[in-house]
């Protein structure tokens, strides 16, 4: 049961989509106060009380312990302690004597301290005392989740080819760069199915612009790449680049879709390009405006895009140069602080004709750019379209997928990653993923054949990395066979993957969990965070260490343990309890749940070769219900599922 409660005049933040009785808030006086501006919320937390959610923060799967701000922000120093991350996703759930789940719906600052003292008491503050507050009330927290999943509408659903390899790298220039990049895998012989192209592809990093010098004909480019099954993801940032005589500039400027300084003119922040001003995404005729201009791209036949620096980053600004930081002079630890004068320096007009600082509706700005994304695409293609955007709040999950922003290429970073997931599903980002092999820092050959092993099993499987560090690409590095067996094994798995996903999506489900919502009676599945589900027949226990040659699993059940190397597939059932498993650099070991299949394909270059109805089926199960389209067809649906039966046991 989910409860809303209702304070002061709030932001419409189009996060929930069902209707939700509303109570009177008085009934939650005990948990709540206010506090000059602000308004705060507490309650005891037992002993034993695990905490989940809050999508993408840091530290581990259990948030309890931490203190964590939502609060958008481009910091690449993803520490344990970094209170604020890209995206912010108010969403937890409480799971002790009592279950319950809370999401605080503001795009305002909220600050979670989830019992950072280890006293036993969780707080909320909120920095406005406009917001709705939802309370959902269920048996366990996997179906606080469920539920908390089907009021805010479903997953965005990208296309089948999303679901393949992508290379990326901010330093690919020119056309014959990524013609090379797409040689090179074939030569190699290492499946791909896209490419994406940073920053250069752009006329001076102006959006909707192409550098006609270096890209002289982009849609003879991806037409030729599509040939081969390849597609090209531009990134598009959130700035637009003060140049009277470009066109996009001029309209935004005579029809006033910028956020506006204190003084009432458009206001001006340093972003790649140089000064740019920020269209005010949370007004709809922008947003239909900003969508628009992705026609520049779906002309040249371009599909799939990456929504960049929309927190927003900013470097400098009209008030601040660059550099001055007077927060961070004064050593405040909370990072975000140190720009907070740039975010209330502008100023957005709301639909509903109030006027508020970027502070006050802050993390609203990138969804409302992935809104605008998301729905001009629907507009402009007849089928779905890839996006992810690196700023995000709950809503934005159902107009477009999200990266985990700038990482590095640590082992720390790699364990991140798995954190990241489950929590990032219960917050409805069910397509996110994070840069493979890390982008900051030099990736070493095992640490990005380790992390590929991680990136089979997550949505968004993109190799990416910054322009400053060493080459990334697969075939940079020695036995580059090696690292096409584990892209390989994407592709033989995608029948399942792209089933689950879609199922998932579909159902308003999770697709990654933490292995406590499958197994919620066992005290020990309850505390691992290093294993995680991937769909409803799959448990991953990945190797996270520098030079570990294996690890320890822990098994909730009897399951099939399956090994993927060179060779394909070998099944060995095993018993429940803790195991010892070595793990080679160049294989992949997963388990299947007992009673459960896989449905496995045969291997591709890219998922234009794929036959997803072409399967074989692993695990001792004897149906599986797989979800099988075209893979690019909008209309989709469970009618969609066939039931594979093991026709040999
Ligand atoms: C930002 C993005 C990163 C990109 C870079 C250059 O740091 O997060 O992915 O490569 O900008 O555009």
């Amino acid at each position: 049961m989910i409860t809303q409660f209702i304070y002061g005049h709030p932001v419409e933040t189009f996060a929930v989509t069902e209707k939700i009785p509303v109570a009177d808030h008085e009934a939650l006086r005990r948990f709540s106060r206010k506090k000059g501006t602000v308004q705060v919320f507490s309650c005891p937390l037992d002993e034993d009380a695990v905490i989940y959610g809050l999508g993408e923060t840091m530290r581990g799967i259990n948030k309890r312990g931490g203190r964590y701000i939502s609060f958008n922000y481009d910091d690449p120093h993803h520490r344990d302690d970094m209170p604020s991350m890209y995206g912010s996703h108010n969403f937890f759930v409480v799971d002790g004597a009592e279950t319950f789940g809370a999401f605080f719906d503001t795009p305002a600052k909220v600050t979670f301290d989830m019992d950072a003292r280890g006293e036993g008491v969780l707080s909320v503050l909120c920095e406005t005392q406009d917001l709705r507050l939802y309370v959902v009330e269920g048996e366990s927290a996997y179906d606080v989740v469920k539920q908390f999943l089907g009021s805010i509408g479903r997953s965005f659903l990208p296309p089948l080819w999303a679901f393949g390899y992508g290379q990326s790298r901010w330093g690919y220039k020119t056309a014959r760069d990524i013609s090379r990049v797409a040689a090179r895998h074939e030569e190699k012989s290492i499946p791909l199915d896209y490419i994406c192209m940073d920053i250069d592809y752009m006329d001076r990093f102006i959006d909707f612009t192409v550098n006609r010098r270096r890209f002289p004909d982009m849609a003879g480019f991806a037409a030729g790449l599509k040939e081969k099954g390849l597609h090209l993801v531009p990134i598009v940032d959130a700035g637009i680049k003060i140049e009277p005589g470009n066109p996009v500039y001029d309209e935004g400027v005579r029809e006033g879709y910028f956020c506006k300084n204190h003084e009432g003119t458009d206001f001006k922040a340093e972003v790649w390009p140089g000064m740019t001003h920020f269209p005010d995404f949370l007004q709809e005729r922008v947003r239909r405006w900003f969508g628009d201009q992705y026609k520049v791209y779906t002309d040249c036949g371009l599909e799939g895009f990456w929504n960049d620096m929309n927190e927003p980053a900013i470097f400098s600004t009209e008030y601040r140069a660059k550099g001055t930081n007077p927060d961070a002079e004064r050593g405040d630890p909370d990072q975000p602080e140190r720009h907070i004068a740039d975010f209330k320096d502008f100023f957005h007009r709301l639909d509903d004709g109030r006027e508020k600082s970027n502070y006050e509706v802050h993390n609203l700005y990138g969804a409302m750019m992935t809104r605008a994304s998301g729905e001009g695409l629907e507009r402009l293609l007849d089928k779905r379209y890839l996006l992810f955007s690196r700023a995000s709040c709950i809503g934005a999950h159902r107009y477009g997928g999200i990266w985990t922003g700038d990482n590095a290429s640590t082992w720390e970073m790699l364990r991140q990653n798995v954190y990241h997931m489950p929590s990032l599903n219960m917050c409805g980002f069910l397509f996110s993923g994070a840069d493979t092999g890390g982008f900051g820092g030099n990736c070493t050959r095992e640490l990005l054949l380790r992390w590929l092993a991680v990136s089979v099993f997550t949505p968004l499987m993109r190799n990416h990395t910054a322009i400053f560090t060493r080459n990334q690409e697969c075939y940079r590095f020695r036995d580059p066979q090696d690292f096409r067996t584990i892209i390989s094994l994407r592709y033989r798995l995608l029948p399942y993957l792209y089933s689950e996903f879609m199922k998932a999506a579909l159902r308003q489900d999770m697709f990654i969990k933490p292995l406590a919502f499958d197994f919620p009676g066992d005290g020990k599945a309850r505390r691992i965070e290093d294993q995680l589900m991937v769909g409803e027949s799959v448990m991953i226990a990945p190797v996270l260490e520098q030079g570990a040659r294996g690890r320890i699993v822990y098994l909730p059940e009897p399951m099939t343990e399956v090994r993927y190397n060179r060779e394909g597939f070998t099944c060995i059932d095993v018993g429940a309890g803790e195991r010892t498993v070595m793990t080679p650099l160049n294989q992949v070991v997963f388990y299947i749940r007992k009673g459960k299949l896989v449905p496995v394909g045969r291997e591709a270059s890219n998922t234009s070769e794929l036959d997803l109805l072409d399967v074989e089926l692993l695990g001792s199960g004897t149906a599986y219900e797989q979800y099988v389209d075209d893979g690019y067809t909008r209309s989709c649906s469970l009618e969609r599922c066939v039931i594979r039966r093991r026709e040999d046991r």
